[in-house]
C-alpha cells in the first residue's frame, strides 16, 4: 500500500490510475480506524478498482472547546488495518498541505439550513468544516465513488446535497452502522469511554429502537411526546441528551404525520464524550 503525504504526489499516482481507466473508491476518515471504517473500505474494495483512504484530523470541523488536540490518533495500527484489507493507497496530508493559508482562512463550503439543525445547533461551524474538507478531498482525489458511514446520518445527507448542488461527478455511498453486541454504534470517540460507560451508552440505540417500534405499531402517536419520553429515558440512564428528533429522512425537518420515510436522530453526552446515533423507519 502506498502512502502519500502531498497533493502533488497523490495526483501523479492518480493520473496513472485514471490513464488505465480504473475506477477510484474514496474512503475519507480522520483515522483511529475501527470495524465501521473498515466496512466502508471493504465495500469500496468490492465496488471499485483502486481504493484510496484518507486520514486527516480536520481542525476546521472542531469547535474551540472540542477534542481536536486529544482526538485519538493511531497511525501505525491504521496502516496495518488498511494493508490487511488490500487498500491501494492512503493519503495522509499535514495541516499545511491542506490549509496553506491556515485553517479557517480559506474559501468555505457551506450547505445552509440543514447544517444549522440537530448536531449543527450545538456545534456551530462543524458542518462548514466538514463540507470544506470533503469538497477539497473530492477535488484532490477525483474519485468515482466516496463512502461514508450512516452513523453520521446528518453528515451523509449534507454531503449528498453538496455533491449534487455543486455538480461534483461522484457517487456518495452510505454504509450501514457497525455496532457492538450491546447495540452501541462504533465510533472513534468510544475509546474515551470506561468499560462500564460502554454499557451505559447502549441506552441510545435501545431508545431509538424502542421509539421506532412504537411508531411502527401505532402511526397516530404524537412525535413531540415520543421525543420527550425518549429524552427522559436517556437522561435517566445518566447521559446528558442534546437532542432526540424524529425527522423526515431527506430534508431532516421534523417529521409530519403523513411522512413515510423517517429517520430518528439523537446526540448525547456521557461525561465529556459526545455520542450520536440514528435509526431509519420506512412506513408503508
Ligand atoms: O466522518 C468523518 O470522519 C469526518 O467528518 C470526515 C468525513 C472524514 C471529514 O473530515
Amino acid at each position: 500500500m502506498h502512502i502519500y503525504r502531498t497533493i502533488a504526489d497523490l495526483r501523479q499516482a492518480l493520473k496513472l490510475v485514471k490513464d488505465e481507466a480504473l475506477s477510484i473508491g474514496l474512503v475519507p476518515t480522520m483515522g483511529n480506524l475501527h470495524k465501521g471504517h473498515l466496512s466502508l473500505a471493504r465495500l469500496a474494495r468490492e465496488e471499485c478498482d483502486y481504493i484510496l483512504t484518507t486520514i486527516f484530523v480536520n481542525p476546521t470541523q472542531f469547535g474551540p472547546n472540542e477534542d481536536f488536540q486529544n482526538y485519538p490518533r493511531s497511525f501505525e495500527d491504521d496502516i496495518a488495518a488498511l494493508t490487511s484489507i488490500n487498500c491501494d493507497a492512503v493519503f495522509v496530508p499535514n495541516i499545511e498541505e491542506i490549509y496553506p493559508q491556515g485553517p479557517g482562512l480559506e474559501t468555505l463550503v457551506s450547505v445552509p439550513n440543514m447544517s444549522k439543525r440537530l448536531c449543527g445547533a450545538s456545534r456551530s461551524g462543524h458542518f462548514d468544516g466538514v463540507c470544506t474538507i470533503v469538497t477539497k478531498l473530492f477535488n484532490i482525489c477525483q474519485a468515482d465513488k466516496a463512502y461514508f458511514g450512516e452513523k453520521d446520518y446528518q453528515q451523509l445527507t449534507i454531503i449528498k446535497k453538496l455533491a449534487n448542488d455543486l455538480n461534483i461527478p461522484i457517487e456518495i455511498i452510505g454504509v450501514p452502522t457497525s455496532r457492538e453486541t450491546s447495540g452501541l454504534a462504533l465510533s472513534s470517540r468510544n475509546s474515551y469511554l470506561e468499560p462500564e460507560q460502554l454499557d451505559q451508552a447502549a441506552v441510545l440505540y435501545k431508545t431509538l429502537r424502542k421509539t421506532a417500534n412504537l411508531i411502527k405499531l401505532d402511526r397516530n402517536l404524537n412525535y413531540p411526546e415520543l421525543e420527550k419520553k425518549a429524552l427522559e429515558n436517556i437522561s435517566s440512564a445518566g447521559l446528558k441528551p442534546d437532542y432526540f428528533s424524529i425527522c423526515e429522512a431527506q430534508s431532516l425537518l421534523p417529521a409530519k404525520a403523513e411522512d413515510k420515510d423517517l429517520i430518528i436522530l439523537t446526540a448525547a453526552y456521557l461525561g465529556k464524550t459526545r455520542l450520536i446515533d440514528n435509526i431509519s423507519i420506512e412506513l408503508t
